[in-house]
């Protein structure tokens, strides 16, 4: 008999202390943990629901629940209620709930059903976790995950566009040297050659623009150096000694005064290569020099050809409309044109005195 008390004590202050426990972890749970009958009035309110509510257990106690539910989700309480009574759980509902202060908080909900000890439901036990910084954050992720799907769409039409552009500079150009090949007279063949060098260069511009990704630069030595390597290759024929060398230094500058500086660079080799060394068998050199300079670049085509033709003495001054075209350029490179020519040579230099200006707005205006 002494052993059974003792048994059932134990068994008592086991309870105790295992429902002391739950209390306490209810208590000090970071959800809020409702207790509430089967008509929604609170039974029982911890710590958390306090802090995330706003009300405290002394105000909500006794009270129905529907103050927490915002006007329009009043038919969601009663749904959930009436699942609860029908014994079924309902897990990580995710809704909208009001605090005290009116202000909505964003929520996930759990209910399941409270049994006596015959089995009937008599009351609910509502788990609810704020999610409103989850629910930013996933938000926040979504539109970061949205325009980075823009970015591409806009990466990959950029591309696009660029590649149709550079195709049909190319099929430009393609026809000038056709047209150029058909030509009978002289004079149309070379000036038809002219602007097919001058579509290339252009063309060029709109490869390394291509190559270089997507900030709109293009890198000064690679271009220019590429440039001349394709004048040199469409007009150093093999029985001519002419080298041409490209010492270009520099970084990057945008595609209009890329565009500029490489149309600049097509008009002044050609000159050297068309007029400087008649004499076929003597060689030449032509070299094409850009330099950053601590005040702006400066660009010079040299060569050691026999110089401009002289008239009466003196230099004629050249006024074609390659001359033309380079003043225009400078204009628009805001750079000075400076000419020396004479028996050894010829040196045009263009020397811009201010950092480039990276407007990509400024129009070509040749
Ligand atoms: N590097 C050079 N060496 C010798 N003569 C040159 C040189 N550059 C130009 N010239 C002379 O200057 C003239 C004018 O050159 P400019 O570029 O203005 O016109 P063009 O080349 O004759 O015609 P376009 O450029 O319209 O095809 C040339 O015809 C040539 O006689
Ligand atoms: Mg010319």
């Amino acid at each position: 008999m002494n052993t059974q008390r003792s048994a059932i004590v134990e068994r008592e202050s086991g309870e105790v202390e295992a429902g002391a426990f739950l209390a306490s972890m209810i208590e000090y749970s970071d959800d809020a943990i409702i207790g509430k009958t089967l008509d929604g009035i609170v039974l029982s309110w911890n710590k958390a629901a306090q802090e995330i509510f706003g009300y405290s257990a002394e105000e909500m106690i006794g009270r129905s629940l529907l103050v927490l539910i915002p006007p329009g989700r009043l038919a969601e309480e009663r749904r959930i209620l009436a699942a609860v009574r029908r014994g079924e759980r309902v897990y990580h509902y995710e809704t909208v709930r009001l605090r005290k202060d009116g202000v909505a908080i964003d929520v996930s909900v759990s209910v399941s059903p409270i049994r006596d000890h015959a089995g009937n439901i008599v009351a609910a036990s509502k788990i609810v976790r704020d999610i409103t910084d989850r629910k930013q954050a996933r938000e926040k992720q979504e539109l970061l995950d949205r325009t980075t799907l823009l970015l591409q769409q806009k990466e990959v039409l950029l591309e696009e566009m660029q590649h149709r552009v550079l195709n049909s500079l190319q099929i430009i150009s393609s026809i000038l040297l056709l047209k150029a090949q058909a030509a009978t007279s002289k004079e149309a063949r070379s000036q038809l050659e002219d602007a097919h060098h001058c579509v290339l260069s252009v063309a060029s511009v709109q490869r390394h623009l291509h190559d270089a990704g997507h900030d709109g630069l293009v890198a000064v030595p690679q271009y220019l150096t590429e440039l001349c390597q394709s004048l040199s290759d469409g007009m150093i024929g093999d029985s001519r000694r002419i080298k041409l060398v490209a010492r270009v230094d520099g970084g990057d500058v945008d595609s209009v005064t890329a565009t500029s500086l490489g149309l600049v660079v097509t008009e002044l080799v050609i000159n050297a290569l068309k007029y400087a060394f008649p004499d076929k068998a003597r060689a030449g050199e032509v070299l094409v020099s850009y330099d950053v300079t601590p005040s702006g670049w400066r660009l010079v085509i040299a060569d050691n050809g026999r110089g401009y033709p002289t008239r009466a003495g003196s230099p004629t001054k050249g006024r074609g409309l390659g001359t033309r075209l380079i003043e225009s350029l400078a204009r628009q490179l805001d750079a000075q044109v400076e000419t020396q020519t004479g028996p050894n040579g010829t040196s045009v230099s263009l020397a811009h005195a201010h950092p480039i200006v990276r407007s990509p707005e400024l129009s070509a205006t040749v």
